[in-house]
Order: C-alpha cells, then structure tokens, then sequence
C-alpha cells in the first residue's frame, strides 16, 4: 500500500507572531464550532469519494489547542487511518494540561509537537510570542503523564537580540526535558510580515549558521541524529509525516488554505475560514486552484528534498566533475556506495547545492 496522510488545518491563533505568514486569524474565534463542522464535512465527501486510508494525521496551524479537544478528537476519529498511523498535534505550551492530552490520547492522538521557539524571555518577545518559557515545563510534564509516545519541540534561532549563550541556553534546557525529537528552524523573513518591514531585526546568515553548528553539536552529543536538515530525533522517533512530504507521497489537507498532493497535482483549499464555511454549507467544491507538475519540475523537487534528508540522493544525480568540486558538501553515503549526502557544511548551502544536479 502507497503511503498517504492527511494534514488538518486550525487556522485560529491567540495572537499573531511577527515573523508568521501561514493562514492564521487572531479574531475568528466566534467560528470555531462551525469550521469544525465544516472540517467534518469536507472530510466525509472525500471519504465518499474513496479517499484511502492514512498512514499518518498532522493537525497543525495555526494553534489547535485553542479548539475543545473532545471537538478536535472528534474530527480526527473521523478519518480513516491504520491502526499504526502516527498522529500529530500541533499545541501552544500555554494550552497544554494533562486533561487535554488524556483527551488527545483517547482520540488516538500519539504525537505532540510543541512551539517552544526559545527558553529566553527576551528572545519570545522579539519573536512576538506571548507564551510563557516557564509554561513549557509544565507543558512538557502533562505530555508526559499522559503516556503520549512521542513529542517534538520546535525551536527558531537567529531572532534580533539572541545572542549566541542565549540559543545555547535555549537549546541545553529544550535537551534538559529528554525529547525524543527536535526541530530547529532558522528565522526566516516571510513578505508580508511585520519581521519583513524591519530590516534592522532581520537575521544574520553567519549568526545563523553559528547557531546551526551549536545546535547541531549538542543534539548529536546528547543522542538526537539529525535527518533531515532542520530535524533531529532519536532512533525511532523520526516523523513519518515528515517523510510522506519529502518522498513526495500523495497527502490530503483538509480546512481553509490546506494543500493536497495526488501524483503530481497539487491543489489548495480556499484561504478565509468565513469562505471555506461558507462554500462548504454550500456543498461547493473548496479547492481555489491547483497545478501539475511536469515530469522534470517532480524529479528536480524530489532530488532537492531528498538531498535535505539523511538518505541523500544517488550519485548520479550529479556529474562526477561537479562531486570533485563539491567534495567539502557532499560526501558518499556512510553505508550505501551508490549514493552521496550533503555534509554540515553543505546542510547550510542546501539550496544552493540543488543547483548544481545534473
Ligand atoms: C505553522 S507553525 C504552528 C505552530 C504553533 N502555532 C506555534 O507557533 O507554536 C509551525 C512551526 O513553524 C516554525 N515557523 C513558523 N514561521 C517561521 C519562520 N518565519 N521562520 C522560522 N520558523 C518558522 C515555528 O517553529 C513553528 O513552531
Ligand atoms: S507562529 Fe504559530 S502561534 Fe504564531 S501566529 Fe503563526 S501559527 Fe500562530
């Protein structure tokens, strides 16, 4: 059976983070009940229409904790999935209490993945987060008790005013907690967003790639491999969701400004939750409008994320006079002769090296 899953948008947040550009609304809260019907809704035709069953469930935004978790846990249980799929839920560590998570936990929810940023106050607020790093403990502490089987912690590096012992500490005390799966992004500055309409506050490339190097250095010390440029977990504790995307399986996203992917053809949902209520009462079809890939577009994205992983790529993606030059970023495969994987030092030009295949 092919691999499949399906993605769940909660497009309501508490507040809005600077550097933020998914679809999310601080002032929509009234809409919660109805969205979630609407969720349900959408999710029922495509069962109809024979969607299959999924491997693994994301819910993500968005802040999902901000809807009842009996309601979400509802909306899960209501799509098809193997009895071994892996399911993610997205949470804010100032909604997190072992109440909830039991709720996940009896929804069959068997993931957390939580947005921890930074454990310094004054790198939160630079982010314009609101959350409280003392709330993670806790946070982390309910997971836990609950007996869910695995969590993530989502840090960001390279806010205005982090200094590098500030990321240090970030990352020593996110490591203190013994997670089981770490993802670390660098800031990245979104069009659109207030971070892009101050410059001043932008991130610094070598600053970033500074605090690559650190976080890398002590997840790997601490047992925590990195597999894929940004993530790192423990044997076992990679997210299979993840791998669904970046071996370009075919995926379903259910809610307002939620992408799918079916061999080849990608399509997003309407991007208002108003509109996407409103189309689906409707009985309308949510999809605003889709693209196909052609054949090189879906080999050349499935070499560059595949390059971003911990498998690489074959060695003859590129040319050999290219690899001779390339020695110092890509390297052969510590255990498969036929294929070649990016260094450290090429998992921060990964972009730029995707440049160069073939
Ligand atoms: C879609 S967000 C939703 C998670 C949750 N609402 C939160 O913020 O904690 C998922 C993750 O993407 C990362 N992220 C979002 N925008 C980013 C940006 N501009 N640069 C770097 N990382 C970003 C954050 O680490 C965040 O936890
Ligand atoms: S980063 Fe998360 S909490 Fe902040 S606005 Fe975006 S989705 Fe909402």
């Amino acid at each position: 059976m092919a691999d499949f899953g399906v993605y769940v948008h909660i497009p309501f947040c508490a507040s809005k983070c600077e550097y933020c550009a998914f679809a999310t609304w601080t002032d929509r809260g009234h809409l919660v009940g109805q969205y979630l019907d609407a969720l349900t809704t959408e999710i029922e035709r495509a069962v109809v229409e024979g969607m299959p069953v999924a491997q693994t469930i994301f819910v993500g935004g968005g802040t999902p904790t901000l809807v009842p978790g009996a309601a979400l846990a509802d909306v899960i249980g209501s799509i098809p999935a193997t009895s071994d799929a892996e399911i993610t839920v997205e949470c804010n560590p100032d909604d997190v209490t072992r109440e909830l998570m039991e709720t996940y936990r009896s929804g069959g929810v068997n993931r957390i993945s939580l947005g921890v940023q930074s454990m310094s106050a004054h790198v939160l607020a630079s982010l314009g987060r609101t959350h409280d790093q003392r709330n993670v403990a806790t946070a982390i502490e309910a997971i836990k008790a609950s007996g869910m089987p695995s969590f993530n912690l989502d840090l960001i590096y390279g806010a205005a005013g982090e200094s590098i012992g500030d990321w240090r500490r970030t990352v020593e005390e996110a490591l203190a907690f013994d997670p089981p799966h770490i993802s670390a992004y660098g800031l990245t500055v979104e069009a659109g967003t207030p971070l892009a309409a101050q410059p001043d506050r932008h991130p610094d490339d070598d600053d970033q790639a500074d605090k690559y190097e650190l976080v890398d250095d002590l997840l790997a010390a601490a047992g925590l491999a990195n597999y894929e440029v940004s993530n790192w977990a423990r044997p076992g504790h990679e997210s299979r969701h993840n791998f669904l995307y970046w071996d370009q399986a075919d995926y379903r996203g259910f809610g307002c400004a939620a992408h799918s992917h079916a061999s080849g053809r990608r399509w997003w949902n309407v991007r208002t939750p108003d509109r996407y209520i409103e189309m689906i009462d409707r009985g309308d079809p949510v999809e605003a409008a889709s693209e196909t890939l052609d054949d090189e577009t879906q080999q050349f994205e499935g070499l560059q994320l595949a390059l971003r992983t911990r498998d690489g790529v074959r060695r003859e993606a590129f040319d050999e006079p290219t690899l001779e030059l390339l020695t110092d970023w890509v390297v052969p495969h510590p255990t498969d002769g036929d294929r070649v994987v990016l260094t450290r030092a090429g998992r921060l030009m990964a972009n730029e090296i995707s440049l160069r295949f073939r």
